[in-house]
């Protein structure tokens, strides 16, 4: 008999509706919480575009369907960050921006940790300056 395929965090975050949710969480944190603003200053002045190209990117890292890459090919995202200064600062901000995204939109805990540990490789890979780029 065929093993059942493992659940893919994608499935366990409870599919697209929750990734949405988590992805708008993590704006509307940016957009309103004070301590978000020099995160915020980053990005565009209407984060309508941000929303849609995380989400499709996040249903494809976390192995749901790879709507970023349909879009826009191969998601190079150390290259397409580069015009951003993303120091040690920036790196942490957005990180701790997520993990309460994370608790705000009902994640399963488990699933926080393992996401947490895989966003901050990401996040630091992602560093472009030395320090912090304040
Ligand atoms: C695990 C960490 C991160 C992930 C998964 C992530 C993901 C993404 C994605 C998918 C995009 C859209 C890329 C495009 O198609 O143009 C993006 C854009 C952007 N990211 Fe990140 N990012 C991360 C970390 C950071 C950090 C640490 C900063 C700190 C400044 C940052 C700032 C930005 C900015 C300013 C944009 C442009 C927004 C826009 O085009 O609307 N990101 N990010």
């Amino acid at each position: 008999m065929a093993e059942p395929a493992e659940q893919t965090p994608f499935e366990a975050l409870g599919g697209e509706a929750a990734v949405r949710a988590l992805v708008d969480a993590f704006y509307d944190l940016m957009d309103l919480e004070p301590r978000f603003a020099h995160l915020r200053g980053l990005h565009p002045s209407t984060l309508e575009g941000s929303r849609d190209k995380l989400f499709w990117f996040l249903c494809g890292w976390l192995g749901g369907p790879d709507h970023y890459i349909e879009r826009f090919g191969h998601p190079r995202l150390r290259a397409r960050h580069l015009p951003y200064p993303i120091g040690i600062r920036e790196r942490d901000e957005w990180l701790a921006c997520m993990a309460e995204a994370m608790a705000h939109s009902a994640v399963p805990e488990v699933l926080q940790v393992r996401l947490a540990d895989s966003f901050a490789g990401t996040a630091d890979w992602m560093r472009n300056r030395p320090g912090s780029a304040l």
